[in-house]
């Protein structure tokens, strides 16, 4: 569906308007291109601690035009050109004293930062540092991040990735993903990067040679989910309920992949899917999803039950049925498709929203199970993302599910496929366990 109120807010008259009454002007965001090559289309930024310089040297392959950190050029605010991407390395800061850096080299870019522009803060976990006032100083990170992504205007993002020492020079994959438009729905985020055996060899098919099986790819999300990987490299296998198979074998041939009619809660569902895959399969992306809204006080046994097998009781049950019979292999991925309604609550979503905590706790719990054989698990919580499931709802409350964030606006299917993308590659096997919203910084669970 699309948002009418962009194009209104960005138009010659719509902006004076939105400007005079102080409506929400969200901006068109830039989104990932087939055929691009660099992550940053314009100059990237690099400053604050040493992590600033083992980031220069690869910067060449992030962007041609990079500045900050030896041996590149210097630039200046007003004076220097309009800024894509920014990289501030806060890793050093031991002392509170020291936050003033953050304000010292943020204020004065704030207004040369280009369109849709991309910014990232490097620091530590503060769980893993003896020194409590270190401890305290980059926790503190955490509350300055998700503040400027909130000020933040004309699509520009910003997040925080907490990097353990080891990872120092594994930075590469997560900067391609979060200092490019294949981040533009992501603000305000905070994550835990830890090192990895395995890194992406090829990066214009980062999933080169890897089997991917997406569950409810048939329309929305999941169709994006199967196009995105495709476009990666992957070769995919897209499942959904028999009723959908028109649609699922139309997009498969589209995309070269293979199709698996399957009601993920059937009695026989993990033995039938483990048959399916007798070359086992090294991607799971448990998408499929229902709703079935009523208040708790109206909610019968069946919305309930459907509700919890489809979105909670099946990607729990298959995932450690490919784990036990060894299908999905050492070094797997798995990604599942929670929501922001997860982590806020929704009035109406009881069933909906325990189902999709339900599989942040699954992320959590399983993470060192799948860890023994160099297997990642991570929840993505879309928050409103426009599809078929929100065209169905009340026009107050999609309005206010778009504009209550920081970008203003729902996010596409692409911005979800893009994060699921990202977490199914083999270096981001630093990443397990974790929750990543998709959300433009929904203010819901904020
Ligand atoms: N759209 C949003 O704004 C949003 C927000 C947060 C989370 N999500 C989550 O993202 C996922 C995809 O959402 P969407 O909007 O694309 O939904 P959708 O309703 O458009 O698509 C869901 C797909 O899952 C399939 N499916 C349902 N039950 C199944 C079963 N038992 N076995 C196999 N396949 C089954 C459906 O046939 C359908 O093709 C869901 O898990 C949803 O909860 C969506």
């Amino acid at each position: 569906m699309s948002d009418r109120y962009i194009d209104f807010a960005n138009s010659d008259f719509g902006r004076r308007l939105v400007g005079a009454v102080g409506l929400p002007s969200p901006a068109h965001l830039e989104r990932w291109q087939g055929g691009r090559l660099r992550p940053v289309d314009g100059p990237l930024l690099l400053g604050g601690g040493p992590l600033a310089a083992k980031v220069a040297v690869f910067a060449g392959k992030l962007t041609a035009e990079a500045y900050g950190a030896a041996p590149l050029p210097s630039w200046t605010a007003g004076l220097g050109p309009k800024v894509k991407a920014v990289v501030f390395d806060a890793s050093h800061i031991k002392d509170s004293e020291e936050l003033k850096q953050l304000r010292e080299f943020f204020q004065p870019l704030i207004k040369s930062l280009d369109n849709s522009a991309h910014l990232l803060i490097l620091g530590r976990d503060p769980h893993s540092l003896n020194d409590p006032l270190a401890h305290i100083a980059q926790r503190a990170l955490e509350g300055f991040s998700r503040s400027l992504a909130k000020e933040l205007r004309d699509g520009a993002t910003l997040q925080l990735l907490y990097v353990a020492p080891e990872a120092d020079d594994q930075l590469e994959g997560a900067l391609r993903f979060f200092l490019s438009p294949k981040s533009a729905f992501v603000s305000g985020q905070v994550l835990f990067l830890e090192p990895c055996a395995v890194q992406v060899s090829d990066w214009t098919r980062p999933l080169a040679g890897r089997k991917a099986l997406v569950t409810g790819a048939a329309r929305g999300i999941g169709a994006a989910i199967a196009q995105t990987l495709a476009r990666d490299g992957a070769e995919v296998i897209l499942l959904d309920v028999p009723q959908a198979r028109h649609d699922l074998e139309a997009l498969a041939a589209r995309l070269g992949g293979r199709t698996i009619d399957l009601d993920i809660c059937a009695a026989d569902a993990a033995e039938r899917l483990i048959e399916a895959l007798p070359d086992g399969l090294d991607i799971v992306v448990h998408n499929a999803g229902i709703t079935r809204d009523k208040t708790l006080v109206n909610m019968t046994p069946e919305y309930w039950d459907s509700v919890l097998a489809v979105n909670l009781l099946a990607p729990q049950r298959l995932t450690q049925a490919l784990f036990d019979s060894g299908t999905l292999r050492d070094d797997g991925r798995v990604v599942l498709l929670s929501s922001t309604t997860g982590i806020a609550g929704n009035r109406g979503q009881s069933n909906y929203a325990a189902s999709k905590a339900g599989l942040i706790g699954m992320a959590e719990a399983f993470a060192p199970l799948l860890a023994q054989r160099g297997a990642t698990i991570n929840a993505v919580a879309p928050g409103f993302i426009e599809t078929h499931m929100t065209a169905q709802m009340p026009f107050g409350l999609r309005e206010a599910g778009r504009r209550l964030s920081s970008l203003g606006q729902g996010g596409q299917p692409q911005d979800v496929a893009e994060a699921v993308a990202w977490l199914a590659q083999p270096g981001s096997g630093a990443v397990s366990g974790q929750v990543l919203r998709v959300c433009g910084q929904s203010v819901l669970g904020a």
